[in-house]
């Protein structure tokens, strides 16, 4: 039984990726930072089949010593500050964790047992002002925000690792993947929050920023396939995973309020508190090379998301007021 070490674990996508990776017969061990109360929300229907270790990317001694007792084949490194705007309130904590925390990861593994397969949770904030389009592995990087310039670091250090010691090390550069255990604060999960608010008329408007924004969107229970596969190849590559679509905000609230019969020009208002200092206008991948690499296609089209994520938030707020828990 091969063990996976998954970093970011309470994170939407090591939820699913925990999910995806019991399926095949893993052992899971999921790294945990210290907090004074649980956040196991989106692993709690795993909890029984997991192990669950505490660890920090900040603590050089705590990557050594987990990799030292429970000895995994494969790491996979999704921990992060992973929301855009809090990276430019906090710079430099954004820097210690998506950056250096990395080489900290890398550090250990080399130390420890430099078989260990390691990937790496790159990403489409990297290319940023885009240079190309659509944007493939060698589109050059131009990052927009500390989170950007932050993952471009991880990028460069894990080729970097493999290039210089030889390790099976690989960046997955993922454009965006949503489900219904997003964070509330990303574009996506806010709209189908704020859409099953307004229709059970828990709300009358939602505040949103940049309607012109455009990204690539994919459902994040295909992506943690494609992290996987990854780490399955014989030699170890990066590669760009995307939908090869992409859609404005402007088209989601279109969508989204649409799925339940609202029109969104009734409800959003655009307030520009919540426009970015610098803007990442344009997002579409070109996933070719994994499609004939790897054999990954996405498996949920950009409607389905969108229904999915709302008719998800509709239940939620359905049940919280049937328990009492909510008057209207
Ligand atoms: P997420 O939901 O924000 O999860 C982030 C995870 O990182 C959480 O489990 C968090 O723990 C953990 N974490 C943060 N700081 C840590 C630290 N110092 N030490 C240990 N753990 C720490 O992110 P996600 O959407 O699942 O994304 C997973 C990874 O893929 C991230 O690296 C993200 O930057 C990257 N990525 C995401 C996308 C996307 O569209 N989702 C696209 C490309 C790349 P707590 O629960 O304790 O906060
Ligand atoms: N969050 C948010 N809130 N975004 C808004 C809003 C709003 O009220 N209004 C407009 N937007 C626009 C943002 O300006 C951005 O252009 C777009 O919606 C998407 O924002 P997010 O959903 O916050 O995601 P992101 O693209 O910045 O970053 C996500 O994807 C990256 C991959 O490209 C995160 O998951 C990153 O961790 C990930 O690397």
């Amino acid at each position: 039984m091969p063990t996976a070490l998954i970093t970011g674990i309470t994170g939407q996508d090591g939820s699913y990726l925990t999910e995806f990776l019991l399926q095949q017969g893993y052992r899971v061990v999921g790294m945990v930072r210290r907090a004074s109360t649980h956040n196991y929300e989106r692993i709690q229907h795993l909890l029984d089949k997991i192990t669950i270790v505490q660890g920090d990317l900040h603590d050089q001694g705590s990557l050594l010593s987990l990799l030292e007792e429970y000895k995994p084949d494969e790491v996979y490194n999704l921990a992060a500050q992973s929301f855009v705007p809090t990276s430019w309130s906090q710079p430099a904590l954004t820097g210690e964790v998506t950056a250096l925390g990395v080489t900290r990861m890398l550090e250990a593994i080399r130390y420890v047992n430099p078989k260990i397969r390691f990937y790496q949770a790159s990403s489409s904030e990297m290319f940023g002002k885009a240079l190309e389009v659509p944007q493939r592995e060698t589109t050059p990087f131009y990052p927009r925000s500390p989170y950007g310039v932050a993952k471009v670091y991880g990028h460069w250090i894990t080729v970097n690792y493999r290039e210089s010691f030889g390790l099976f090390a690989v960046s997955g550069i993922l454009f965006n993947h949503e489900s219904p255990r997003r964070g509330l604060e990303f574009v996506t999960r806010k709209v189908s929050d704020g859409v099953a608010r307004i229709k059970l008329g828990l709300a009358n408007e939602l505040r949103l920023g940049n309607l012109e924004a455009r990204r690539d969107w994919g459902f994040a229970g295909d992506y943690v396939r494609a992290m996987w596969l990854m780490l399955q190849q014989e030699r170890p590559e990066d590669f760009v995973v995307g939908t090869g679509e992409t859609h404005s905000v402007r088209e989601l609230c279109e969508l989204a309020f649409g799925h339940v019969g609202l029109d969104y020009r009734d409800y959003v208002v655009q307030d520009e508190r919540l426009y970015r200092p610098a803007e990442v206008d344009l997002l579409i991948a070109d996933p070719s090379k994994a499609r004939a690499r790897l054999g990954w296609e996405p498996t949920v089209s950009f409607p389905e998301l969108v229904r999915m994520m709302v008719d998800a938030d509709l239940e939620r707020w359905k049940a919280k007021i049937a328990s009492g828990q909510l008057v209207r």
